[in-house]
């Protein structure tokens, strides 16, 4: 596929449609995402502040030759979004030391070469409840079954559908306001990736969509508010929050994921100290 079928086709679907070039840019951005995932792992303990994190995430980037696709996004100041318990996505990197017993979401999204690669993971601070650890096993499966339900032909609403019925036989809910996205060269692209059935939204997956799923899991109430930062969005009825997010790219036969951990640390506890 050339370049200007690509083009063609973008302009019939509006959705865009990526070839072989694109899916090794992909891999290539993806794998360093999940590398800076996972040298946060080794940081992510009592004690130490989300600035500091956010400091060797950066540091980590600008090594590597990549960039922050977070920083100055829409006013935004940092690299990393670290959602702690109760946040659920968009937690501003601040000097509070983290706490024993905390859940964090740690997001991160590099652009190498031009090309975005967008994941998080949850980490577990100290010592986790039982419910705190429950419900991250809960989200982490959530992603997993609607990465599982990508394959041409196959809708978005699949992908939702995945998600929502095993979070709720969990009898959790799944947050609305945030949803996955289109990626590429663009961090925030067509489609739409919503993490629950939406009859009046359904994409029909076709091989060279790029996007994420990035579901919001919580305890209790789907619903969230945002803070007077304009960003931290939090559960309004404070109940525990979790989210997983992976980079995927519709291929031939079904899907790729491009930002697994090369060290195996796609989930908590991550076997480190
Ligand atoms: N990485 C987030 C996502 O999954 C976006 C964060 S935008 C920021 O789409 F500005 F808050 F960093
Ligand atoms: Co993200
Ligand atoms: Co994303």
């Amino acid at each position: 596929m050339t370049d200007t079928d690509v083009m063609e086709r973008k302009r019939v679907s509006e959705i865009p449609l990526h070839g072989p070039e694109a899916f090794e840019a992909m891999r290539k951005v993806g794998r360093m995402t999940a590398e800076c995932l996972d040298l946060l792992a080794e940081h992510a303990q009592p004690g130490v502040t989300t600035d500091f994190l956010d400091r060797i995430a950066f540091e980590f980037i600008r090594d590597h030759g990549a960039y922050p696709a977070c920083l100055h996004y829409r006013g935004y100041t940092k690299t990393i979004c670290t959602s702690i318990n109760h946040v659920v996505c968009h937690g501003i990197p601040n000097d509070k030391p983290l706490r024993d017993g905390d859940i964090v979401n740690i997001d991160v999204t590099l652009i190498l070469d031009g090309w975005h690669g967008d994941s998080s993971r949850m980490y577990y601070i100290g010592e986790v409840s039982r419910r705190a650890q429950r419900l991250c096993e809960i989200t982490y499966e959530c992603l997993m079954r609607g990465i599982a339900a990508v394959k041409p032909g196959a809708t978005t609403n699949d992908i939702g559908a995945a998600i929502q019925t095993y979070a709720e036989a969990e009898r959790c809910s799944v947050v609305r306001d945030f949803c996955g996205h289109g990626l590429g060269r663009v961090f925030h692209d067509s489609p739409t990736i919503l993490h629950y059935v939406e009859p009046a939204y359904n994409v029909e997956l076709k091989p060279g969509m790029l996007f994420t799923i990035e579901p919001m899991i919580n305890l209790g109430r789907p619903q969230v508010k945002v803070l007077s930062d304009g960003w931290t969005a939090v559960t309004r009825d404070r109940s525990l929050s979790a989210q997983f997010e992976h980079t995927v790219g519709v291929t031939e036969t079904g899907v790729e994921v491009f930002t697994y951990s090369p060290k195996g640390y796609d989930k908590p506890p991550y076997g480190v100290a």
